[in-house]
């Protein structure tokens, strides 16, 4: 079983891959300033919850990205059984390759994926060349809660910051940080919890699948991953930036 499969099973019975909420979600993009029309880009967009939220609550028109088969199956079909499938495309592709043809946004988003491109700063640096002026940037990203965390764990996590280096890093970009949707531990709690039933759900539907072993690991090693460190020492947050205006 890849790597992938793994994830697909964890997500199966969610529809935001984060430690957010629909309510938080609708909260960002009150701050994102969305309204009827706003353009979006979201990047790694998962199952297109937040755009579908978006679309909802506001009547935007987007563009998802997404390099899962299995995501961009249960987005699209998400987007078509929600009304939504003129306001809303999902592309499958690899975000660092997406290109936007020179089309500007009025908020290019990123939850949970700054991986794409090897972190937080350079997640700014790519996004911004698909905005508009004046627009915002949306990125959800983890962060220190705290400077004690074990130096295993925090060489294991070593593309996580503090909150005081996101800022510095937002700055140096040329943004503002305007605002923050912080994640409580209820949240985090949801989500970790979401991922280990997707993966106990699967072992109970496959008593004698060959994989069993491999499933089995990754549920023990999350939890026990999330309790010992996670929960302690993580933070998550979506931070909405603004081009400099000082
Ligand atoms: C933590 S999930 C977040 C999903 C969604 N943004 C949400 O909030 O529910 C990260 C997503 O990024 C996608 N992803 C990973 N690497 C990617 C890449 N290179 N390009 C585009 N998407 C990618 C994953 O498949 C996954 O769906």
């Amino acid at each position: 079983m890849e790597f992938l499969d793994l994830i697909n099973i964890a997500g199966q019975a969610m529809e935001l891959e984060n430690p957010t909420s629909v309510a938080k979600i609708v909260t960002a993009g009150k701050y994102l300033g969305l309204r009827e029309g706003s353009r979006v880009l979201d990047f790694g967009c998962g199952f297109a919850e937040p755009l579908v939220i978006w679309a909802e609550e506001f009547g935007i028109t987007a563009v998802g990205v997404e390099v899962r088969e299995y995501a961009c199956t249960r987005a699209r079909r998400k987007v078509a059984a929600r009304g939504l499938a003129d306001r809303i495309d999902i592309i499958r592709a690899a975000g660092e390759e997406y290109s936007t043809d020179g089309q500007q946004f009025d908020a290019v988003t990123c939850l949970g994926a700054t991986f794409i491109w090897g972190g937080y700063q350079q997640t700014i640096h790519a996004m911004s060349r698909a905005l508009r002026t004046g627009g915002r940037l949306g990125i959800g990203e983890q962060y220190w809660l705290s400077s004690s965390a074990p130096p295993i764990y925090v060489q294991h996590e070593s593309s996580t910051y503090s909150e005081e280096e996101l800022l510095q890093f937002t700055r140096t970009e040329g943004f503002d940080l305007e605002r923050i949707v912080r994640a409580s531990h209820e949240d985090w709690d949801a989500y970790e919890g979401g991922r280990w039933h997707g993966l106990i759900r699967w072992l109970e539907e496959n008593p004698h699948h060959a994989d069993r072993a491999q499933v089995i690991e990754r549920l023990r090693s999350m939890q026990e991953e999330y309790l010992r460190y996670g929960r302690e020492y993580l933070g998550w947050a979506i931070y909405v930036l603004a081009p400099s205006v000082i």
